[in-house]
C-alpha cells in the first residue's frame, strides 16, 4: 500500500502546444521525410522532435486551450556517404517538408544503435585481437568496449570523419565490474558513418589488472555482507497525493507548470507558474527550464585521457540514456510517472516507460517560533514535491531533481553516482593526476559541468539581471565603528558572463521591469548556485573553445528562439564555432528585455577510495529564491499539523 502510482503515457498527446511528439506523430514525420526528394539510401535520423512553436503563438494557444492545430516536427538527418547533415522541418498535418537547410561542416550527435555496433565491431578487427593477444588475452567473449566521442584535435586523418574513440576494459565474467580491469595503452578509434575501425592504436603493453570489485547485491561476496539491522521506512498517503496531472501540466500548492521529456536535454519544464496562495492568481516566473549542455573533462594528460571530454548533452543526448524508473527503489511514496520518447538512426521511436517521476517528500521544518512571553509555539512542516529523472552514461549516473518548495523557492538538485572511469596505473600519469583505488587501477581527477537554460519570465518578459555583491565601507565617516556592510545593485545592461565573487558574496537575480510589490520595488527572484567551479583547461586550446561555456558562471543573453543549446547545435567534433561566447559578442541589450539566463555549475572530482567501487552519491545545483516577489511569507496559509 505504501508505494503507488498513475502514469502519463508517450502516446497521449493532450492538446497543450508543447507536448512531445508521440511515438505515432514520429512515425508520421520519419515517413514523409523518406517520402522526400532529398532522401538517399544511405541518409539516417539523428532526432525527429518537437518543433516548437513560436513563443508568443504558444501562449495563445495554452490560454486558449487548443489543440495546436500546426503541429511541427524537428528533424535532423544525415548522409552516411556524403557526411552531410540537414535540419528540416516537417508540417505534420500537411505531410510534407516545409524547409530543408543543409548545416556545413556538422558531424550529428551519437546514437545508442551506434554505440552497440561500435562495441560489437571493434573486437573482431585483427589488429584489435593482436593487440589483446599481446597482453596475454585471447578469450575475448566478456571483452568491454566503451565508445566516448572523439572530439576535435585537429588530426589529420579525422577531417570530415564521424569518429568515437573506444576505452577497453576485460570484464572476469559476463556481469563482473569491468572499470576494475582496464585494458591500459590501447584505444580504437571508429568510424560511425563507414562503421568501420579508423585505426587501433597500441601504444604500450600493460598488464590488465586482474583483481575483481563489484557492488552488486546478487553477487555472493556482496550477498554475504548484506546487513540486517535496517528497518523498514515507509511513505504513507492515505489520502492520495497533493498534486494534480491534466495534460502533462502539474498543479501542486502554490506551483504550475509543463512538463516535457526532450530527446537531447531529458526532462524539460515549461511555462512554470507560482502563487502567493489558494486563491491568488498565477504568475510567470520561467518559460522553459532545462540543463542545455555539460562537459565532463579529465584532467590526466596521458593518452588515453586528454580525449575524454564527455559533452553528454550535445554530443549524446540525455533523453535516450534516460533510465525507465522503479517504483519503491527510484522513488517512493504516490508516483506519477510520464514516458518519454526518442528515435533511433532508423527514425523509430523508442519508448521510454517511467522516464520522469513526479512525487512529494516530507521536508522537515518549514517554520517555527516560540514565544518567550506567552510560551505559545507555533511550527509549520514543510514538504516539497520533486520531478526528476535519471540518465546513466556509460560508466556514470546522473540524476536531475527539480525540487518546488513551498516558500516559492525552486531547486535543481543533481546526483552523480555510477562507477567512476578508470584507467590502468601508467608511467606518464602515475598518480598525480588520480588516485589509485586498488592496486593498478587509477580514477583520473575530472569535473563535471552542467549549464542549466533558464528562460526567465518574473512576472511576465520585460526582466532585468541585476548583479549584487557585498561591500564594506571604508571605516570613518558613514561607518565609524567598522560594522557596516551592504548589498551594491548593478544592473546589467547588455547581454553578457559573470564569474563568481567569493570576496562579495556575488550572487544575481532578476527582477521584473513591470510588476512591483507592496512597497513599490521590482519583484524579483534571486539565483545561489552551490558549483560554482574554475575551469583548468587552459584558453585557447581546441576545448576551451569549444566548451566555451564553461569560463563563466552565468550568462545572459536576450531570448532567440534559435539560441538553445551553449556548445552549439551540433557539438560532436564541433570546432567551437558556434558557442554562447559567439552570441554575447553581438553585444545585444537586455535591458527591461525577454531574457534568459545560463548558469554553469558542477562538481571538482579528486576521486576517493569510497567512491569505488561505485559511487555514493555527490551533489550540486542551485536554488532560486523569491525576493519581493511576495509581500511577506507566502506558507501563513499553511495548517498546522499538515
Ligand atoms: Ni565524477
Amino acid at each position: 500500500m505504501a508505494n503507488t502510482s498513475s502514469n502519463t503515457p508517450a502516446t497521449e498527446r493532450g492538446t497543450h502546444p508543447l507536448n512531445a511528439l508521440t511515438p505515432a506523430e514520429i512515425e508520421a514525420a520519419g515517413g514523409i521525410v523518406r517520402a522526400w526528394d532529398g532522401w538517399t539510401g544511405s541518409t539516417k535520423f539523428e532526432t525527429i522532435r518537437l518543433h516548437y512553436p513560436d513563443k508568443a503563438e504558444c501562449r495563445a494557444e495554452i490560454a486558449a486551450g487548443s489543440a495546436g492545430g500546426s503541429r511541427k516536427a524537428y528533424v535532423s538527418i544525415y548522409d552516411t556517404a556524403a557526411d552531410s547533415v540537414s535540419e528540416l522541418i516537417v508540417d505534420l498535418a500537411g505531410g510534407r517538408v516545409e524547409s530543408a537547410v543543409e548545416v556545413p561542416g556538422a558531424r550529428p550527435a551519437i546514437n545508442v544503435d551506434e554505440f552497440l555496433v561500435c562495441a560489437e565491431t571493434v573486437p573482431q578487427h585483427p589488429d584489435f585481437i593482436a593487440a589483446m593477444a599481446r597482453r596475454g588475452v585471447t578469450d575475448l567473449s566478456n571483452i568491454q568496449v566503451d565508445p566516448f566521442s572523439a572530439g576535435n584535435f585537429g588530426f589529420e586523418d579525422e577531417e570530415g570523419r564521424r569518429l568515437v574513440h573506444c576505452l577497453v576494459y576485460l570484464r572476469s565474467d559476463p556481469a563482473d565490474n569491468g572499470y576494475a580491469h582496464p585494458v591500459e595503452g590501447l584505444n580504437v578509434l571508429f568510424d560511425l558513418n563507414r562503421v568501420e575501425v579508423l585505426r587501433v592504436i597500441d601504444q604500450k603493453v600493460h598488464k590488465v589488472p586482474a583483481a575483481s570489485s563489484n557492488y552488486q547485491a546478487a553477487r555472493p561476496e556482496i550477498a554475504d555482507m548484506l546487513r540486517a539491522d535496517l528497518k523498514p521506512i515507509d511513505i504513507a498517503q492515505p489520502d492520495g497525493p497533493s498534486f494534480t496531472v491534466e495534460d502533462r501540466v502539474v498543479t501542486w500548492a502554490n506551483w504550475r507548470f509543463h512538463v516535457e521529456f526532450h530527446p537531447r536535454e531529458g526532462l524539460v519544464l515549461n511555462d512554470i507558474r507560482v502563487r502567493g496562495g489558494e486563491k491568488a492568481p498565477w504568475r510567470p516566473l520561467i518559460w522553459r527550464a532545462s540543463i542545455a549542455e555539460m562537459v565532463v573533462p579529465y584532467g590526466d594528460p596521458s593518452f588515453n585521457n586528454y580525449r575524454k571530454n564527455a559533452f553528454d548533452v550535445g554530443e549524446y543526448g540525455l533523453g535516450q540514456v534516460a533510465n525507465p524508473l522503479k517504483l519503491g527503489c527510484d522513488c517512493r511514496g504516490h508516483i506519477h510517472y510520464f514516458d518519454g520518447v526518442y528515435t533511433v538512426t532508423s527514425g523509430e521511436p523508442v519508448e521510454v516507460e517511467n522516464a520522469i517521476c513526479l512525487h512529494e517528500e516530507d521536508d522537515g521544518m518549514l517554520w517555527k517560533h516560540t514565544d518567550y512571553m506567552t510560551d505559545e509555539m507555533e511550527h509549520r512542516r514543510a514538504r516539497r514535491l520533486l520531478v526528476s529523472m535519471i540518465a546513466t552514461v556509460g560508466n556514470y549516473e546522473y540524476g536531475f531533481y527539480w525540487v518546488f518548495h513551498m516558500d516559492g523557492t525552486l531547486e535543481l538538485d543533481v546526483k552523480a553516482t555510477g562507477i567512476m572511469n578508470t584507467q590502468g596505473l601508467n608511467a606518464v600519469s602515475g598518480t598525480d593526476y588520480g588516485t589509485e583505488v586498488m592496486p593498478g587501477v587509477t580514477a583520473p581527477n575530472h569535473q563535471h559541468l552542467f549549464c542549466a537554460r533558464l528562460d526567465m519570465a518574473v512576472d511576465g518578459d520585460a526582466n532585468r539581471l541585476v548583479e549584487m555583491n557585498v561591500v564594506q565601507p571604508p571605516m570613518g565617516e558613514g561607518n565609524p565603528n567598522g560594522n557596516a556592510f551592504r548589498a551594491e545593485r548593478t544592473v546589467l545592461k547588455t547581454e553578457t558572463g559573470r564569474t563568481r565573487n567569493a570576496d562579495t558574496e556575488r550572487f544575481w537575480k532578476v527582477e521584473s521591469a513591470a510588476a512591483a510589490n507592496a512597497l513599490g520595488r521590482p519583484t524579483a527572484y534571486r539565483l545561489h548556485s552551490n558549483g560554482m567551479l574554475r575551469p583548468w583547461f587552459h584558453a585557447g586550446t581546441m576545448m576551451a573553445k569549444r566548451a566555451a561555456f564553461i569560463f563563466n558562471h552565468l550568462w545572459c543573453t536576450p531570448y532567440d528562439a534559435d539560441e538553445r543549446f551553449p556548445a552549439g547545435r551540433f557539438v560532436n567534433q564541433s570546432d567551437g564555432s558556434e558557442t554562447i561566447a559567439s552570441w554575447v559578442g553581438q553585444g545585444r541589450s537586455i535591458e527591461d528585455a525577454d531574457i534568459v539566463l545560463w548558469h554553469t555549475f558542477g562538481l571538482l572530482h579528486l576521486p576517493r577510495l569510497e567512491d569505488w567501487p561505485v559511487q555514493p552519491v555527490a551533489r550540486t545545483g542551485f536554488r532560486l529564491e523569491a525576493d519581493g516577489f511576495f509581500d511577506r511569507n507566502p506558507t501563513l496559509d499553511v495548517p498546522p499539523g499538515a
